[in-house]
């Protein structure tokens, strides 16, 4: 199982980041992360090249991360600029890698891949987070031991709030009136794969309830993915038969960091409309979000990377329905993208090897 490099990667909230250095393992790797004196943050490899401390324990000064163990410095850039001891002679295997970083969408977003093809235009743009004169919400994070892509299935196929979340962000079939029914559809544009859905005739699901005054309507579950793996929610309840921007606005953000092949960071946040001010809402909401999270989807999710045991997901012939489109796209494409990057990257028989393993997976 390899990663997409060439792609952001959201690797934190930009309100919950100080100035001191944060540690974070992305696509295998140790980073770490700094504020630089003029605002911008700097992301350079974590583990120091002489005994392998986390840099994310040393100290910031002057744009400059100290390393905690014996005190050698690196700038932004990942090159080594002081070594305290002997001479002080700094040898070219001191210099660390570095990476471009970019804050857009109230998030922090890494780039691992080659330096050259980072477009920032790529990242996800949205407001909910930061713009607090229009939303209300919060913001928050979990580690999930499953491999990333089974997160993007969960949040594809949405089907699923309606069995496991019935308490929290769905509706059970029991509160379903004569003629609730779910509408699907699916298109996909590039990096972007969308799965529609739109639950008509529905009473609110009890997130919704915090803060609509609806008592029924159609629900507009439209999400998106931006591939590799940031997918953003936009949640309308609306009169029946209403277009979505017509109602009660519930957007979320759900951007997964893969850490390693059965690790996945989880970085989420949800906002509404309506009753600004209120921050018993707000805190009802978040409660209710990670109660979805913690006690329903990651359990699932994390005994089924159990069973599935590194399995290729192809390879045990999934059971594949009409509702399952955007989420069959996307291992597809992701598929497709992660073995164009290995065969631009690797050496020629490196690349040629990979792809042999892969299609005879
Ligand atoms: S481990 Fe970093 S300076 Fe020794
Ligand atoms: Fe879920």
């Amino acid at each position: 199982m390899n990663f997409l490099h060439n792609s952001w990667y959201c690797v934190g909230w930009s309100l919950n980041h100080g100035d001191g250095p944060v540690g974070i393992k992305l696509l295998n790797r140790e980073l770490v992360l700094f504020r630089r004196s003029d605002g911008t943050i700097a992301c350079i490899d974590g583990i120091c090249p002489h005994r392998f401390a986390p840099l994310s324990r040393g100290e910031v000064c002057n744009d400059v991360i100290q390393c905690g163990y014996h005190g050698l410095e690196f700038d932004g850039e990942g090159r080594c600029v002081r070594n305290p001891h002997g001479s002080g002679t700094i040898a070219p295997n001191a210099h660390l890698n570095s990476y471009p970083v970019v804050e857009k969408s109230g998030a922090i977003w890494v780039w691992m891949g080659g330096k050259g093809a980072a477009d920032p235009a790529e990242i996800p743009e949205f407001d909910f987070v930061h713009d607090r004169k229009n939303w209300a919400g919060a913001t928050g994070y979990l580690k999930i031991d499953a491999n990333y892509q089974l997160l993007i299935d969960n949040l594809l196929d949405l089907t699923h709030a309606t069995y496991i979340h019935a308490n929290t962000v769905g509706v059970g079939t029991d509160k379903w009136e004569g003629e609730t029914r779910i509408d699907y559809d699916f298109s996909a544009s590039g990096k972007v794969i969308n799965s529609d859905y739109i639950w008509r005739n529905s009473p609110p699901t009890p997130l919704l309830r915090e803060f609509s005054e609806r008592s029924a309507g159609d629900i507009h579950v439209p999400m998106r993915l931006y591939l590799a793996s940031s997918l953003i929610l936009n949640i309308a309840m609306c009169d029946r038969g209403a277009p979505p921007e017509t109602g009660d606005q519930m957007p979320s953000a759900h951007l997964l960091a893969p850490e390693t092949e059965n690790t996945t960071h989880y970085f989420y946040a949800i906002a509404r409309d309506d009753k600004l001010d209120d921050a018993e809402i707000t805190a009802r909401m978040i409660k209710l979000v990670e109660q979805a999270f913690v006690d329903e989807d990651a359990p699932m999710i994390e005994d089924i990377a159990e069973i599935m045991d590194n399995r290729e997901f192809f390879a045990m012939r999934p059971l594949i329905l009409e509702t399952d489109k955007a989420a069959i796209h996307a291992r597809r494409t992701l598929a497709k993208l992660i073995r164009n990057e290995l065969d631009n990257t690797a050496s020629p028989t490196d690349g040629a090897a990979q792809k042999k393993v892969e299609e005879s997976a």
